[in-house]
């Protein structure tokens, strides 16, 4: 993919600092490829090592800037010390994408309260460490601090088989909808994006591919077909953008439809 993949204009987020955690693979990766398309350059914090270097050296080889720090959003310091990075080596922060996400599907009544307690810590809580330690730096942004954190309309309707994901990702959009009222005085925009089923994701790969279900899955999409990763990032781009200058306390359902055929055939 590359930044011909989105409508906006080069320049729409120009030399805006993006810190983002889990951006290395999936629908962070697409997003720091559209985003750093637009001019925007790119901190990835993730737990990979190798993983974030080699999307470093892909990304620039783009001509996107782009630099990452080793980081597990579970560990509120190694937070810290992740977006003291971004800030040392850009020079401050001006929009933050809360990715990164654990999961695994498991019947709840067998789960335990360590599995229950790893995903809430990492989605979460990951979520509001990342919004706790880059709040001064989106305030002092002089385009305007922006967050956007991945949610799910699973999050909304409950999730069986991963209830405790569907459960922190209700937490992340409640936490989303009070920082947009505390943070908007502060001239801080914060979304949502709920991605439906997105091809070359860990979770389409695992739960629809590797199971044979593609076709019943993208059946039950309304445009008949998987979202792309770039789907995820225009929509990030729109609401980091000045296009998305009236927004705030949005969760931005970006699922082919996905959410209205499941009413339609219950
Ligand atoms: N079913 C039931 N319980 C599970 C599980 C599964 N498939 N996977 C992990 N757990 C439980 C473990 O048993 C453990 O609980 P316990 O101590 O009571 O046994 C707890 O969760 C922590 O597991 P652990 O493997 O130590 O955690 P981790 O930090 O190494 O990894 C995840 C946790 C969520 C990141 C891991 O499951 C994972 O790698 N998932 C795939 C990647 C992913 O989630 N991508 C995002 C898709 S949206």
């Amino acid at each position: 993919m590359t930044a011909s993949d989105t409508p906006f204009s080069p320049n729409a987020l120009k030399d805006r600092i993006v810190f983002i955690t889990g951006g290395a693979t999936g629908i962070g990766r697409g997003t720091v490829e559209v985003l750093g398309g637009l001019g925007a350059k790119i901190f990835i914090a993730s737990r990979k090592q190798d993983v974030i270097e080699a999307a470093v050296s892909d990304l620039t080889a783009l001509g996107i800037d782009a630099a990452c720090a080793v980081c597990d959003v579970r560990d509120p310091d190694a937070v810290e010390r992740a977006v003291a990075e971004c800030v040392e080596w850009y020079g401050g922060l001006d929009i933050l994408i809360n990715n990164a996400a654990g999961n695994f599907p498991c019947p709840t009544a067998e789960l335990s309260p360590n599995g229950w307690k790893t995903v809430i810590d990492i989605d979460l809580n990951g979520t509001f460490y990342c919004c706790r330690a880059a709040y001064p730096h989106l305030k002092a942004s002089e385009h305007g601090g922006r967050v956007v954190s991945i949610t799910t309309s699973l999050g909304r309707s409950g999730w069986p088989g991963a209830a405790h994901a569907g459960a922190a990702k209700a937490g992340i959009l409640s936490l989303m909808r009070a920082l947009a009222v505390e943070w908007a005085p502060d001239g801080i925009l914060v979304n949502a994006v709920a991605p439906g089923p997105i091809a070359g994701t860990v979770g389409v790969d695992k739960l629809y591919i590797e199971t044979g279900r593609e076709k019943e899955m993208t059946s039950r999409v309304a445009l008949g077909r998987f979202g792309t990763t770039a789907d995820i990032g225009n929509a990030i781009a729109y609401l980091c953008s000045s296009a998305g200058n009236y927004v705030t306390g949005l969760e931005m359902v970006v699922d082919g439809g996905r959410q209205w055929t499941f009413t339609a055939n219950s």
